[in-house]
């Protein structure tokens, strides 16, 4: 344990941005509506790239919500401080929220609700190389020692929002929920059209062809980057430090092997191989 980080049920959360009492409060009394909609990752796996999609597709493709209003208003974090006041005091429906939740810690009314939940996995690998930068960025985080410090970590599921391991193992566990939607962050980036065409289908939200090719227009990397309302730019520098690492920072697959010696990839597979085995989703990097 450090002095940013606080423990809770096993999951490691930093103590800037929320806290115990708000966990216990969100799984056990926060009440879900039928109309809700989720976006659930672990940190780094695109979560704010989902943001833009569903706020795109919300507003039929019309780029004027995502280019006015900054990603963390449209689609609050569930479980920070922050968003406690605007719960009390209610949002509009339906209402979108974003979370990083593993499930067990997901609000328990969730599983009596039709809300729906779209869970977005990034290959460990990348998602840890992301993280290790943005740790260096990010006040809330603590800064890793080294690369190989943050591997061990990870490997022992001690980082912000516990386990990868048992973040993805969690949430698919729970794929036969007919209001749970599984993508990747690879699959984003290989068709991001027909991504957008699934998550239309999922929500029950008809767009047609033209309205799809604004969201995808608006949603690429270099949209994002140049969106203020999606960069992080409006984030004092004392929080989110961008000249040290920019929040949209590379936005590609496969950069682990820039990071990674051999030794520490091989290192990582075996610790995958066990701790996945029991995946119960087909993931094109699963073994
Ligand atoms: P990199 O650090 O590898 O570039 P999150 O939003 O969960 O914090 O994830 C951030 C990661 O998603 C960053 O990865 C960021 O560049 C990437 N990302 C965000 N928007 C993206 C987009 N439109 N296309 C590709 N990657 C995107």
């Amino acid at each position: 344990m450090t002095a940013k980080y606080g423990n809770h049920k096993g999951m490691c959360f930093s103590l800037l941005s929320t806290s115990s009492e708000i966990l216990t409060f969100i799984e056990n009394e926060f009440q879900v509506l039928d109309d809700d909609v989720f976006n659930v990752t672990y940190p780094k796996s695109g979560t704010s790239w989902m943001i833009e999609i569903l706020s795109l597709i919300r507003s039929d493709g019309d780029p004027h919500w995502s280019r006015t209003v900054p990603n963390w208003d449209r689609m609050p974090w569930l479980e920070v401080k922050e968003t406690q006041e605007k719960l009390k005091t209610g949002l509009q429906s339906p209402r979108f929220f974003t979370s990083h939740l593993p499930f067990y810690l997901f609000p328990k009314s969730f599983s009596r609700s039709q809300a729906k939940v779209i869970y977005t996995i990034r290959h460990p690998k990348d998602e840890l190389v992301s993280l290790y930068h943005f740790s260096q960025m990010n006040m809330y985080l603590e800064v890793p020692e080294s690369f190989e410090q943050e591997l061990q970590d990870f490997l022992k599921g001690d980082l912000i929002y516990g386990s990868w391991f048992n973040h993805v193992l969690g949430w698919t566990g729970e794929k036969d929920r007919a209001n749970l939607l599984i993508m990747t962050y690879e699959e984003l980036l290989k068709d991001l059209r027909g991504c957008v065409v699934r998550i239309c289908n999922f929500l029950g939200k008809e767009l047609d062809e033209a309205a799809i090719d604004k969201v995808v227009e608006n949603a690429t990397f270099k949209n994002m980057k140049d969106n203020k309302m999606a960069n992080y730019s409006l984030m004092p520098e004392e929080v989110i430090d961008q000249k040290k690492s920019p929040f949209l920072r590379k936005g590609i697959s496969g950069d682990w092997k820039n990071h990674f010696t051999v030794e520490q990839s091989e290192r990582f597979n075996k610790v995958y191989r066990e701790k996945m085995k029991d995946l119960t989703v087909k993931i094109s990097w699963h073994e």
